[in-house]
């Protein structure tokens, strides 16, 4: 006996749709899970002109895309619908347009089956993810570090989170962006910079390092994004242009930066609250020099470190369709009065996120 979810997700520039297996009742620890599909469509080429993402040519796309996604999920993994044993989707927080997208062809299916609904939070597919992957037992502690989010969150349960700490403003993949952009980089800026700060010195540029005399697990970064402009301008000054070498020891010294403010707030997420593991998801954990300095203070504190494959680090279906068992095998299941919220912060306690990034809602 097992459960086969199909996920739904495209809170935000991907429209993505998955198909995952879990053994019946058991415990992930038992490697009981396994991706049958996993389908995501980007929209980066519909955006590029925009500097950014637009909410109404994201909706659009993802109103145009999602069936298609689904139908290619089943088929790749060789499922019908009548197979599956439930439907989990992203409900927010994310643009809303995309959001209400990916509910209502969730609707329309279970009505169409009588198949369970279950509306997923898009941060919480991101923390469950090493449970899907490496069948990680609670507790354990995520950072979450993309374009549009950026926190803290101990993971003690499928529904229960304890957010530790996150950007006051920017995420760093943002900064990433911003950064590629001030220095005529291509987007998504994160790898051309990171390919940049590979022939850089990281030491050559003084940046700052936002909040590190602050306590506690908050973080800032768009004061670095305005120092690298600043940075940016005196190169340009000294010598009548941004020469190659000054851009790439900009793009390390940035990067350094960013990876010392991550490195040094985890570092304190650790200390304040001990786990055995710690893992991140999100884009940017497909930076090298921040997983390295990542995976240094976890061997500090005496806890592994965990980094998924970068393609379930990123949006996608398979993480909405695995925390949907994992809330369904809590016995949680949606109506069709499932509502798509910009706004759902993971941990309700917690004080509300000061920032709100270009990817709109961040909770
Ligand atoms: O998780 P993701 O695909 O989308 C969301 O933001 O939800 O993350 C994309 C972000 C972009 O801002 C991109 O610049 C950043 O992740 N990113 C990186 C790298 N690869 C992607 N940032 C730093 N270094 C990288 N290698
Ligand atoms: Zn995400």
């Amino acid at each position: 006996m097992t459960l086969t979810f199909l996920g739904i997700e495209s809170s935000c520039d991907d429209s993505a749709a998955a198909i995952v297996r879990a053994a019946d009742g058991a415990r992930p620890e038992s490697g009981g899970a396994a991706i049958l599909s996993s389908v995501v469509a980007g929209q980066t080429a519909l955006h590029a002109d925009f500097g950014g993402v637009v909410p109404e040519i994201a909706a659009r796309a993802h109103a145009e895309r999602l069936d298609i996604c689904v139908e290619q999920a089943l088929a790749q993994a060789g499922v019908t619908l009548r197979e599956l044993d439930g439907i989990a989707v992203t409900a927010g927080p994310g643009l809303i347009g995309g959001v209400m997208a990916g509910v209502m062809l969730a609707k329309g299916i279970a009505a169409g089956t009588g198949l369970p609904l279950v509306g997923v939070n898009h941060l919480a597919g991101h923390a469950l993810t090493p449970r899907l992957t490496d069948g990680v037992a609670f507790p354990y502690l995520m950072l979450l570090v993309s374009g549009g989010h950026c926190q803290f969150l101990r993971v003690h349960g499928p529904e229960d989170f304890t957010r530790l700490g996150g950007t006051i403003d920017d995420a760093p993949g943002e900064a990433f962006d911003k950064v590629a952009k001030l220095l005529g980089l291509p987007q998504p800026g994160g790898p051309a910079v990171e390919a940049e700060a590979a022939r850089g010195d990281p030491r050559r540029v003084p940046l700052p390092r936002p909040l590190l005399d602050r306590p506690g697990c908050d973080m800032s970064f768009s004061g670095l994004k305005t120092a690298v402009l600043r940075a940016r301008d005196n190169a340009v000054a000294e010598h009548g242009g941004l020469r190659r070498s000054d851009r790439a020891d900009i793009c390390a010294s940035f990067q350094q930066a960013v990876a010392d403010v991550l490195a040094e707030k985890t570092r304190r997420a650790l200390a304040a609250a001990p786990v055995p593991l710690l893992s991140v998801a999100g884009g940017v954990a497909a930076n090298g020099a921040i997983r390295a300095a990542l995976a240094e203070v976890a061997a500090e504190a005496g806890a592994e470190f965990l980094a998924p494959p970068l393609k379930l680090c990123t949006d996608n279906g398979a993480m909405i369709a695995w925390a949907g068992i994992e809330r369904f095998r809590l016995g949680h299941r949606d109506g069709m009065d499932l509502a798509a919220r910009p706004r759902w912060p993971l941990d309700q306690g917690a004080a509300p996120m000061l920032g709100a990034g270009k990817r709109g809602a961040k909770a």
